[in-house]
């Protein structure tokens, strides 16, 4: 099986290109950056003749779009450069895929965030009509919109809806690589203080191992034109988060609320229902705590800013 992987050198991409490439998947990685070993083919997205030449040269049995701008502030400082990416860049992608002429199955990465006012205390199903409450929501709506109508033209598409995951590799513009970078700044058995955001809300945080194997059971087992969520299940507060952070690390912290990581809309409780996934066979098989303490080992070896 041949696999293009699109946004190949962020987070997620390395992680999904060794799930792919244990199950003996060709896997051929695009990105706007060369990245040795992740990024193959130089390509942006929101270019749509490259991005079909990239498609044409590779001939994928399936491609996996994880490509886009993931964060939830930056997309909000930057609307029209968000919608640009996250949902023109789908539009680049389906098209790409379809004028192949060939069978090649995309899995849309989009985001549990599109269910955003939606959301309430209870773990949310497919079946919920999405209500996205900031840019980032929207662009990943709009483009699970454009995915979904291209199945009318004949494309095999599946939309993956994550929730938040987490595990080495992932930038401190995101709150727990953050809070570790921090930690980490100084030696174990010190004293440091946190700048922290809402720690109040409620996610549901996933071992980023267990998702990608999500990513490579829906290419072979989804069915078509679905929608399946991908996380744990389980709500935790970004506090019980830090807890846990910080009873591993070593070091005794204070919390300080930094109001400019206070997000200006924030969905109080974002918990995916998974168990349409389940019903696939996917069980996750590792822990929040291995996550947090692979990322505080990632910090750990990292040298001083
Ligand atoms: N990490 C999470 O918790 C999470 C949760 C829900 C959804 N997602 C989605 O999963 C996908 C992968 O997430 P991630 O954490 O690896 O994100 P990431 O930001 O680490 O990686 C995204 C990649 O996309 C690339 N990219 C950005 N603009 C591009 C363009 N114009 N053309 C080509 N490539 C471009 C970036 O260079 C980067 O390598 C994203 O679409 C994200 O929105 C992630």
């Amino acid at each position: 099986m041949r696999v293009l992987v699109t946004g190949a050198g962020g987070f997620v991409g390395p992680h999904l290109r060794r799930a792919l490439q244990a199950t003996g998947a060709e896997v051929f990685g695009l990105g706007p950056h060369p990245i040795p070993g992740e990024v193959d083919l130089l390509v942006d997205v929101t270019d749509t003749k490259a991005t079909a030449e990239a498609v044409a040269k590779v001939k994928p049995d399936a491609v996996v779009h994880l490509a886009g701008l993931s964060s939830v502030s930056e997309c909000g400082k930057e609307p029209m450069k968000a919608f640009q990416i996250n949902s023109g860049g789908a539009l680049s992608v389906v098209q790409a895929v379809l004028a192949l002429k060939a069978p090649c199955r995309v899995l849309l990465v989009s985001s549990g965030e599109v269910y955003g006012a939606a959301a309430g205390p209870a773990p949310i199903d497919e079946g919920l009509l999405p209500d996205p409450m900031n840019v980032y929501g929207a662009t990943k709506r709009a483009a699970e919109i454009i995915a979904l109508q291209h199945r009318y033209q004949g494309l095999d598409v599946i939309i993956a809806r994550p929730f938040n995951h987490i595990g080495p590799g992932q930038t401190p513009t995101f709150v727990l690589p953050s809070f570790a970078q921090q930690v980490t700044r100084v030696p174990r058995g010190g004293q440091v203080t946190l700048e922290v955001g809402n720690l109040s809300a409620v996610r549901d945080f996933s071992h980023v191992e267990d998702i990608v194997e999500a990513y490579v059971l829906l290419l072979r087992q989804g069915k078509g034109g679905e929608v399946y969520n991908l996380g744990s299940g389980v709500g935790r507060s970004i506090e019980s988060m830090l807890q846990l952070l910080v009873a591993r690390s070593g070091r005794e912290v204070t919390v300080k609320v930094d109001p400019k990581r206070l997000r200006p809309v924030e969905i109080p409780t974002l918990v995916g229902n998974v168990e349409k996934l389940k019903a696939l066979g996917w069980k996750p098989t590792r822990s929040v705590d291995q996550a947090l303490s692979a990322i505080l080992d990632e910090m750990e070896r990292r040298p001083a800013p």
